[in-house]
């Protein structure tokens, strides 16, 4: 069975204060999950969380990480950092990380091998630009995408990544994908796993859908077969929209 997961981005959001009181928002609210439940704060605020959720069922994790072990990489932070404060997952790949920061895909499958090898868990972000879905090449920048990076690591390692389908288009705009438009990509996603690696471990990946979902569209998006929960920004911030996002996933 695939474990259910929401997970919160909070992107360069939420200063020390503003952190220490979403956690603790969040921690009064979810007293008892039976799925997964994720947030990734700021990198300063990345070890005061993990203090804070130590006896909850959140997990902390980072939005980011370099592709390089240590060494002269000024302002970057390291997997084995990390590690050290007790963040063993971290997501890859982010839409916002490809565009501003112009990360491609021979970067990202460095920071995978790299993630891999250090048995750190990632979540792996992807998704198509408007402009795709318009021209109807959505299928094929997808699997490209999964092509030059995850579809390339071996079978034994891909029981550490969770995959986060984001189509671009419908981050922070407001316009969610159709539950149908999800649950159509999603299985996809599963086919190119399938056919990539095998049937169980298709089966056996979790694929989260983001962009744009709300209290009101979760429950509509989470209920499609092949999408197993959500990566959440904006309604992340908000610890009572948060939690009734996690609520349509349980
Ligand atoms: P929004 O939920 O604000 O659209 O952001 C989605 C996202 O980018 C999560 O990583």
């Amino acid at each position: 069975m695939r474990k259910k997961i929401v997970a919160g981005n909070w992107k360069m959001n939420n200063d020390l204060d503003q952190t220490i009181k979403l956690i603790n928002e969040l921690k009064s609210l979810i007293t008892d999950s039976k799925i997964e439940i994720i947030i990734a704060p700021s990198f300063p605020f990345l070890k005061i969380a993990v203090d804070l959720t130590k006896d909850s069922n959140i997990e902390v994790v980072s939005q980011n990480v370099n592709d390089n072990s240590n060494g002269a990489f000024t302002g970057e932070v390291s997997i084995s950092m990390l590690k050290s404060i007790g963040v063993n997952t971290t997501l890859i790949g982010h839409s916002e990380r490809r565009a501003y920061y112009h990360e491609n895909d021979e970067l990202l499958l460095k920071k995978l091998n790299l993630a891999v090898e250090n048995k750190m868990r990632v979540i792996f972000c992807f998704g198509e630009e408007l402009s795709d879905r318009k021209s109807e090449m959505h299928f094929d920048v997808v699997k490209n995408q999964l092509k030059n990076t995850i579809l390339k690591l071996d079978e034994s390692s891909i029981n550490n990544i969770v995959l986060a389908y984001e189509p671009v288009w419908a981050i922070g705009t407001g316009e969610t994908a159709t539950s149908e438009q999800a649950q159509e990509m999603h299985q996809f996603i599963r086919n190119c796993i399938s056919e990539n690696f095998n049937e169980e471990i298709a089966n056996n990946i979790a694929i989260l859908y983001g962009g744009s979902v709300k209290p009101a569209n979760a429950a509509e998006i989470f209920e499609k077969k092949d999408v197993d929960g959500g990566l959440i920004g904006g309604a992340a911030l908000n610890a009572s929209d948060f939690f009734n996002i996690i609520q349509a996933n349980s």
